[in-house]
């Protein structure tokens, strides 16, 4: 248990490293449009607090405030959140952006009317701690709404290929079982119940054109 906390944590670093280095806010605007159709997927109405869980450069965030959501976006990069901001305020949306973990997200229990994560909060090493998050800041009866890639798509079978040079992971479905809501079905919920159902799968194939895709 003690050693399984020791490799998570250090995947974590790895990865916040990671994110942390180039610009990722350049790539980022190629995945505009998966934020829109989460938007639109969970039906998001204006006045609806609503959190975007990982926002990087605030793709998600952006699209709930352009729905007149009250959005909060949290991410673990502080450069990526200042790209956020500069976004925010070029389009004159107020979104409350802050330096956050979704593994230990920064709001009080039943914060939320709708959380929501594109291809962000699937990163996070411990899923199920990741998923618990999740479900703890929305209300009771609010919704959850995920992007994330699948294993047997492109960014799923690239992570195998690289997956098959590296040494095993301390849990073996970690970091996708958040993509396929296996994670939420078993995070506890609050007071220990589970608060979720998994309503509704939709794949899309990622709609990202570039020079090495
Ligand atoms: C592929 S990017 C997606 C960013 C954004 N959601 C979008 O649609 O452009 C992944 C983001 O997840 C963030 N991230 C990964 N793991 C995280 C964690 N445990 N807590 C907070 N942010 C995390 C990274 O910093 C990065 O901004």
């Amino acid at each position: 248990m003690g050693d399984r906390r020791v490799d998570l944590a250090e995947i974590k670093e790895r990865q916040q490293r990671a994110w942390a280095s180039g610009d990722y806010a350049v790539f980022g605007a190629a995945l505009v449009i998966m934020s829109e159709l989460l938007c639109e997927a969970v039906d998001l109405r204006p006045g609806q607090k609503v959190l975007d869980v990982a926002t990087g450069s605030g793709n998600t965030a952006l699209a709930a405030a352009r729905r007149f959501g009250e959005t909060s976006g949290i991410d673990y990069v502080p450069a990526l959140l200042e790209r956020a901001r500069e976004r925010a305020a070029a389009e004159g949306l107020e979104v409350d952006f802050r330096e956050g973990d979704a593994e230990g997200i920064p709001f009080p229990d039943a914060s939320f009317d709708v959380v929501l994560s594109t291809v962000g909060a699937m990163f996070a090493p411990d899923q199920e701690r990741a998923a618990g998050e999740l479900l703890r800041v929305c209300r009771p009866g609010g919704r959850v709404g995920l992007t994330n890639c699948t294993p047997d798509g492109f960014a799923g079978e690239l992570g195998s290929l690289f997956g098959s040079y590296l040494p095993p992971l301390p849990r073996p479905e970690a970091p996708r079982a958040l993509g396929h809501g296996r994670a939420a079905a078993r995070a506890p919920g609050r007071r220990g119940r589970r608060s979720a159902d998994l309503t509704a799968e939709l794949r899309v194939p990622l709609p990202l054109r570039g020079p090495l895709i």
